[in-house]
């Protein structure tokens, strides 16, 4: 692919051949110096017209040229970035394409304001090397299932220098019982009194509004936990009218999600709130909720190695079940098909022990047909399956799940309702277990890379918060992995968050 910078290099020298030439035939003329000018000026239109190149990305929203939603250029119109299958390895590639050395965070949830353009891109698959976001797998331009609360951005490296003294201090974040210990919290506008606009007061102070960028389901959590409501099953950010001038009291809160009390929570030391004016914070909360739990026992039992050649693995491919050195083997080796991979195979147990029903985020009506393997997904990140080194990296590409969810198995007693086949509801029922045996198509981590030693292997269900549960503290399994050239072990798997 011809990038923008040698497209426009070339541009550069043409324009310039052509001043020379038209100052030649002019010459000598008093008005050369105009036409150069003016010249020049054209150049330099025609140089930002060359930057519009499709596959451009800029960011936008950040307080400061390093961070922002990230938005791309199709079909000569930007757009944004869906942050499902969002993380460092996409944040990596962005950050290089802009020039900056790699990538500190992925963000997602609209940190950077809620996105005001159509999804361009959706579920992206990175293997961190590409030069540009452009060249990176993902669900094709436009098809996007995303709302506008879903923007992907990053914090991409910088020199400090960059982190100008004025500004840096605003932009800290700070826990909030720092500055305001005796903050307040209600919840108005819902339909009952469990839900609404989240509004905070200071002492002294009128009720005001929380910035909606960057709010997702840990903040609405430690909010219905703190005012006895329950469990968030929704975090929205809703568009708000106000004539009052300051009615956002607010911005930057983030929470880890356990926390009992807002306060206990960072925020912005000042307000910065870039998104769309009067994009507030708002919550549903419900008693009952959903609570997966995964069965790190049954994950022990069943971890196995097995060799498979790429000939069986077609579908998976389709899915993105396998590492990208696969892709590559595909494009460049004829012989292909008898290439094998090595997997790490594990059966992935879930339990529902919460009190409710988890039900998938996505409408019906919007379900991914999978061709290959015959079903709906309704969630597209139910799962990750991760291998870290000691350093706490991210190393054998570990793959991200959108499973078909039903019961398959339930406690004595309980009947099971959910379904995959025939279009059925998905779902799995309080008390039931949806299983993904090892020897299930896509049930493993393509570890063909990955040199002998000792690793972590985390295996998290619902790993981006997307749906709400009682407590996220128990949806993943970290364990350790012990591999040599012939054999696999997982043991001491600890239960924790993804
Ligand atoms: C689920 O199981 C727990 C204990 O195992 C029980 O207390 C609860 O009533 C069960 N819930 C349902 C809906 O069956």
């Amino acid at each position: 692919m011809e990038t923008w910078k040698s497209v426009a290099a070339k541009a550069v020298v043409i324009v310039a051949i052509f001043v020379l030439i038209v100052d030649g035939w002019n010459h000598p003329s008093r008005n050369s110096s105009k036409k150069v000018k003016y010249h020049v000026r054209r150049l330099r239109k025609d140089f930002r017209q060359l930057k519009k190149q499709e596959g451009a990305i800029k960011l936008v929203g950040g307080r400061r040229p390093f961070e922002g939603n990230v938005e791309i250029l199709h079909d000569a119109k930007w757009g944004c970035v869906c942050d499902d299958e969002w993380d460092h390895l996409e944040a990596t590639v962005v950050c290089r394409q802009l020039g900056f050395e790699g990538a500190i965070q992925a963000t997602g949830n609209s940190r950077f304001g809620i996105a005001r353009r159509r999804f361009w891109m959706d579920n992206m698959f990175c293997d961190g090397r590409e030069d540009y976001l452009g060249m990176c797998r993902f669900d094709g331009w436009g098809n996007s299932d995303c709302e506008s609360s879903e923007a992907a951005g990053v914090i991409c490296t910088h020199d400090k220098e960059e982190d100008l003294p004025s500004r840096s201090i605003s932009t800290r974040r700070i826990k909030i019982k720092e500055r305001h210990p005796r903050l307040q919290t209600r919840l108005t506008g819902g339909r009952n009194p469990s839900e609404g606009r989240v509004e905070i007061k200071f002492p002294d102070q009128d009720w005001k509004l929380v910035c909606g960028d960057g709010w997702s389901l840990l903040e609405a959590g430690v909010i219905c936990r703190q005012l006895n409501l329950g469990y968030a099953s929704d975090a929205i950010q809703m568009t708000f009218h106000s004539d009052k001038k300051e009615f956002i009291g607010i911005s930057g809160i983030q929470c880890h999600g356990n926390e009992h009390h807002i306060t206990e929570c960072l925020h912005d030391t000042s307000i910065q709130c870039p998104g769309a004016r009067g994009n507030v914070a708002s919550v549903v909360c419900k008693r009952d909720m959903a609570d997966l739990v995964i069965d790190h026992i049954e994950l022990m039992r069943t971890a196995h190695l097995e060799d498979r050649p790429l000939f069986w693995l077609q579908c998976a491919m389709e899915e993105n079940c396998v590492a990208s050195e696969a892709y590559r083997i595909q494009k460049e080796s004829a012989d292909w098909t008898r290439e094998t991979r090595r997997l790490l195979k594990f059966t992935a147990r879930i339990l529902n022990a919460g009190t409710a029903d988890f039900r998938p985020s996505v409408p019906k009506h919007l379900w991914e047909w999978h061709m290959c393997h015959m079903h709906y997904h309704s969630m597209e990140v139910f799962a990750t399956f991760d291998i870290i080194d000691s350093s706490g990296k991210r190393i054998a590409e570990g793959h991200k799940a959108s499973f078909c969810l039903e019961d398959n198995l339930c406690m004595p007693g309980v009947k099971p309702r959910y379904k995959c086949a025939n279009y059925g509801d998905q779902g799995i029922s309080v008390n039931c277990t949806d299983i993904y045996r090892y020897n299930i198509d896509c049930q493993w981590i393509d570890i063909s890379e990955l040199e002998a030693g000792h690793y972590t292997l985390k295996v998290a269900v619902n790993p981006e918060f997307k749906i709400g549960e009682m407590s996220f503290e128990n949806n993943a399994a970290k364990c350790q992995l012990l591999y040599t050239e012939s054999q696999a072990f997982v043991y001491d798997c600890i239960i924790g968050r993804p």
